[in-house]
């Protein structure tokens, strides 16, 4: 069974915001063809965001990283952000590091220092990653979402900033490929069950936006609509409600599907194989 992709859909604005407006972002399309558009430099869109500024820096370029930042600058090319890079006229423009980083001249030549000062960590506060990823910052101010704003998370444990698959989290268990990032910290969730719920295998955000949601618990939608996009309703004679093969008319009454003391082993259940405690 498919899902309606609606999980998978939400992605950034492509015209993102222009700010102060004084240097322009030129980066590859994000849409499925990057890496032919990339190898084929025909399509380059261009917007304009406020890059990261660092007091008295000018941009170094990767090249300068190499040195000093071996294994990281050695496997970076395959991540999507090796086409992100800044404009800033007179400087460096392989410059994707300190798209993230800030720009590194004084950390360069400080060999290093000052690293509160000279060099930027977005594993340490978003801001830097907010700074392009507008619609992100928004999910993460919903009603319901990871406590990332508040300190408490952060980006990395969720994506690799510098690996050829940015949805894994650095280091990562080999867990099933789509549920990986989340096991570590929802092991009651993420583990395998006798009844399974073949729903687990889209993955968590079949049914949660994993930033943040208006719903409680990070539902991509409420109540029985959450259910119901995978398993179809129908009606019988009048009155009857068909979900499976069973009329579901005078349960869905009662509240919702994993409320009212129904499905509410949505993840799956050791017990019973429709999903009952
Ligand atoms: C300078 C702008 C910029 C910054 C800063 C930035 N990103 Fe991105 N990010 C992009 C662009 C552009 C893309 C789309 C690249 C592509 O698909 O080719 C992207 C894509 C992504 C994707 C999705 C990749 C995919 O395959 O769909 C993730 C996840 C992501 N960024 C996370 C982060 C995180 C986490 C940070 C901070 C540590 C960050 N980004 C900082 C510009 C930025
Ligand atoms: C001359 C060597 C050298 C060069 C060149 C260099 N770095 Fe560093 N970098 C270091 C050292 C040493 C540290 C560790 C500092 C510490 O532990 O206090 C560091 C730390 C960092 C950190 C972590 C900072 C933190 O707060 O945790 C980042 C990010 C970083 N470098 C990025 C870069 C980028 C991007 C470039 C290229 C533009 C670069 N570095 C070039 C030596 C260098
Ligand atoms: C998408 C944004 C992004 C880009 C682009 C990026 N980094 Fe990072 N970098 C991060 C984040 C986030 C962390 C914090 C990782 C953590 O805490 O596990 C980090 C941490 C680091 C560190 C310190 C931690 C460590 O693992 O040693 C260094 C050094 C570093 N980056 C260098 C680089 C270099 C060099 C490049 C380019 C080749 C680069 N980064 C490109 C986001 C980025
Ligand atoms: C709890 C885990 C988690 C955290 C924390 C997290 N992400 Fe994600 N992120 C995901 C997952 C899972 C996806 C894939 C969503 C999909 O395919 O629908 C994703 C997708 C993305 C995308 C691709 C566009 C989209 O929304 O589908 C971007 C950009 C992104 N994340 C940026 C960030 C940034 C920036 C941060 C930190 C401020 C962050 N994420 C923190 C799990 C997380
Ligand atoms: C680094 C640890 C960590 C990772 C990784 C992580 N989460 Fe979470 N998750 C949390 C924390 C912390 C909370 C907030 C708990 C609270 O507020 O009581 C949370 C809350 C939630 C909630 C809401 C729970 C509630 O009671 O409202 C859901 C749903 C959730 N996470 C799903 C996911 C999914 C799906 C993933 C993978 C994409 C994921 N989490 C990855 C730590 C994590
Ligand atoms: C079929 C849809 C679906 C899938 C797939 C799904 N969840 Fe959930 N999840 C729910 C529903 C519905 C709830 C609310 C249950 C409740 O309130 O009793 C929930 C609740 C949660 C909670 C909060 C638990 C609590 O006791 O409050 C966490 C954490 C969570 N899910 C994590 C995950 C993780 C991690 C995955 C992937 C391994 C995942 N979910 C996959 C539907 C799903
Ligand atoms: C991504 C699609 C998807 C979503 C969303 C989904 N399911 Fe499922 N579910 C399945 C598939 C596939 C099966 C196994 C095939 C079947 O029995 O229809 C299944 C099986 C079940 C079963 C066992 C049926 C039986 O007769 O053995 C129950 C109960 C169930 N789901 C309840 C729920 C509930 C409750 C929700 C909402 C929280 C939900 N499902 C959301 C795909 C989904």
């Amino acid at each position: 069974m498919e899902s309606s992709g609606q999980a998978n859909s939400p992605t950034e604005p492509r015209t993102w915001p222009a700010r102060s407006g004084y240097v322009a972002l030129a980066m590859f399309s994000a849409l499925g063809a990057a890496l032919s558009i990339f190898s084929s430099c025909s399509t380059v869109t261009r917007t304009v965001v406020e890059p990261l500024h660092i007091e008295g820096a000018t941009f170094a370029g990767n090249h300068s990283c190499t040195d000093c930042h071996a294994a990281i600058t050695r496997k970076f090319h395959a991540s999507p952000h090796a086409r992100v890079f800044v404009r800033s006229p007179g400087e460096a423009t392989e410059n994707s590091c300190e798209s993230c980083h800030g720009p590194a001249s004084k950390h360069v030549q400080t060999g290093g220092q000052g690293r509160d000062k000279f060099i930027i960590n977005p594993g340490k506060a978003a801001d830097a990653c907010f700074r392009c990823h507008v619609g992100t910052h928004t999910e993460f101010r919903l009603p319901h979402h990871h406590p990332v704003i508040e300190g408490q998370m952060n980006c990395v444990q969720c994506h690799d900033p510098h690996g050829h698959d940015i949805m894994k989290p650095a280091g990562g268990l080999a867990m099933a490929q789509l549920n990986q990032s989340c096991a570590p910290c929802h092991r009651d969730q993420a583990r395998p069950f006798v009844f399974e719920h073949e729903a687990m295998r889209e993955g968590c955000i079949v049914c949660h936006n994993p930033h943040g949601a208006v719903h409680d618990k990070l539902l991509v939608q409420r109540d029985a609509n959450l259910c119901l996009k995978c398993h179809a309703q129908t009606q019988g004679a009048p009155g009857s409600l068909f979900i499976g093969k069973i009329d579901h008319a005078a349960f869905v009454r009662q509240g919702t599907c994993w409320s009212a003391g129904c499905h509410s082993a949505v993840h799956g259940s050791n017990i019973n194989p429709k999903l009952q405690y």
